[in-house]
Formats: C-alpha cells, sequence, structure tokens
C-alpha cells in the first residue's frame, strides 16, 4: 500500500498558530467531519520538500480540531512553524493505537513535549486522573499548559514550580501520595525506562508512548521496529502501526 493511496490521507486548514515555549509551537488544525482519534495516537504531517512524513502526537481533538505541541528542530518542524492561518496541512493519520481508556485511578507523566499524547488522556478521561510533567528549565513550559498540569518540576528548579530536577525523582512521592492503579507516560526513552522501571517494582502497570524515528508511519518500511519481550518469547513490533503505546514491561529497553 502506497502513503499516497493509504486510506488516512487527510488534509486540513491550519486555525491557529502561536509559540507557547522556547521552541515550542501549538498548532490547531481543522479537519474533515469524518476524522476521529483518541489518546496516544499521533499524524503524521507532510513537510514541504521532505519525502519522510514527521510524525507528532494528537495533544487534543475538539470540536473538529487537533491541537499538537511541536518542537521545533529541524528542517519539518521549521517548515511547520513557519504555516499561517489558513494554510493547508497534507498528513495521515489519526495512526497507531493510543492509550487504554478504562476507569483507573492513573498517574500520568510528561517529559518535554512529551506531554502532550497524556495531556490529551487527562483531556479525554476527565476524571481519576493526575498529570504530571518535567522540563528542563522555565522556558520550556508551554504556557498554554502550566495550569493544566498538577506538579511540575525543571531540572534547574527554575519557574514557579513544586520540584527541581527530572521529573522520575519524584515518581515514588506521587505513586506513594496518588496510589495509581496504572501509570501512563511519555517522553525521552530514559524517561520511559525509569518510569517504566519503577512502576514495575510497585506492580503497577505501565503504558509507554515510544518514539522512533519514522519514515513511512503506516507499518510499510519496519524501519521503526522495537523489540518486546511477552512472556519470554521475543517479537518485533512496529511502533507506528503496532504503537506507540506499548506495556512497559514488555519493551526490551
Ligand atoms: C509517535 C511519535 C510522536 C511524536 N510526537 C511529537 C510531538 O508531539 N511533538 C514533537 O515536538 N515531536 C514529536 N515527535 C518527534 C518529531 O517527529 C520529530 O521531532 C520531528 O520529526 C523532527 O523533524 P525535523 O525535520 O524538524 O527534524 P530533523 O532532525 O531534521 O529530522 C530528520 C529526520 O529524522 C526524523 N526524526 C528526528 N527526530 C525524530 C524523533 N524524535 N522521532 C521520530 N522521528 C524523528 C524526522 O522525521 C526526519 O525524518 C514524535 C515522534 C514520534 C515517532
Ligand atoms: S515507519 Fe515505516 S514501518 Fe513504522
Amino acid at each position: 500500500m502506497t502513503i499516497q493511496k493509504h486510506k488516512k490521507l487527510n488534509k486540513g486548514e491550519v486555525t491557529h498558530i502561536e509559540r507557547v515555549a522556547n521552541e515550542m509551537f501549538l498548532i490547531k488544525i481543522k479537519t474533515a467531519p469524518d476524522f476521529s482519534s483518541k489518546p496516544g495516537q499521533f499524524i503524521s504531517i507532510l513537510c514541504d520538500g521532505h519525502a519522510m512524513r514527521r510524525p507528532f502526537s494528537i495533544m487534543n481533538f475538539e470540536k473538529g480540531e487537533i491541537s499538537l505541541l511541536f518542537k521545533r528542530k529541524g528542517d519539518g518542524t521549521a517548515f511547520i512553524s513557519a504555516l499561517k492561518v489558513g494554510d493547508t496541512v497534507d498528513f495521515i493519520g489519526a495512526m497507531g493505537n493510543g492509550f487504554s481508556l478504562n476507569n483507573d485511578r492513573i498517574l500520568l507523566v510528561g517529559a518535554g513535549v512529551g506531554v502532550a499524547p497524556v495531556y490529551y488522556l487527562k483531556k479525554y478521561l476527565k476524571d481519576g486522573v493526575r498529570l504530571i510533567a518535567g522540563f528542563q528549565n522555565s522556558g520550556e513550559i508551554p504556557a498554554c499548559l502550566k495550569n493544566e498540569i498538577d506538579f511540575i518540576s525543571t531540572d534547574d528548579g527554575s519557574g514557579e514550580v513544586q520540584g527541581k530536577g527530572s521529573i522520575v525523582d519524584y515518581l515514588e512521592e506521587q505513586i506513594s501520595r496518588y496510589q495509581p492503579d496504572r501509570i501512563c507516560v511519555c517522553g525521552p526513552h530514559i524517561v520511559l525506562k525509569l518510569t517504566s522501571e519503577i512502576a514495575k517494582a510497585h506492580d503497577i502497570p505501565c503504558e509507554v508512548a515510544m518514539e522512533k524515528t519514522m519514515a513511512c508511519s503506516i507499518g510499510v518500511c519496519r524501519g521503526c521496529v522495537i523489540t518486546l519481550n511477552k512472556n519470554g518469547k521475543l517479537e518485533n513490533a512496529s511502533v507506528c502501526k503496532d504503537g506507540p503505546v506499548f506495556l512497559g514491561e514488555e519493551v526490551v529497553w
């Protein structure tokens, strides 16, 4: 199946774009009426002149508009950050599996732009969730989410935040205070790995939203494969098609 013919090929119109932290942007895209998504899924955007689409977690989907929170890094994200209201966005999605949606008490953990998909889960479930997040410094905290996060740490302690250091340093304390039935996390690889290990030590299931460099984003190229250990049996899984959300205890880190 080619990307051109993929059934989730979509077009949307930019309705809002703003810088919300140092190099971080919020973009809202009006979608076609039949678009639907759930927390943990992502869209992959065609960026002018680049064959490989860039994947971004959905931060919210409300009133027919997708919100994304993205960090400007290279050519692709520079292209998206320069889009204007009224411009057309060519994307595929919503892709991937997403988080479980049962009514557990959930501790949501975000690090950096990884806060986006766990924030979507908080908005979606409304009750029984606590969102904690870590950022490098106060300049990295997205203004649009500041008041939506229950506990924030910055690595250097800057800003009006509750903690100094990595958000992982506060996990034990948050687990004993909140007593979650489940933990969902998104952020850099090391944050996913450590959160998963701490959750396992407390016997709490942990869902991790993985990031892998993607080429096709639709499960064809096998460029985003990770290894899972399912009851002692090793198997490959594509982050784009089988994930990006996996059970932390099954990921071979
Ligand atoms: C499932 C998923 C969800 C993501 N959600 C977000 C999000 O919500 N917000 C956000 O800011 N970023 C997110 N990312 C990372 C984002 O896709 C990259 O930052 C972006 O592709 C960089 O593109 P670039 O052209 O600006 O940078 P470049 O570094 O120039 O990119 C070069 C190539 O590497 C790939 N690439 C680079 N970094 C990554 C990365 N971390 N993950 C995957 N591919 C990468 C690009 O797709 C491109 O093919 C997500 C990645 C994945 C896999
Ligand atoms: S990016 Fe091609 S299989 Fe996942």
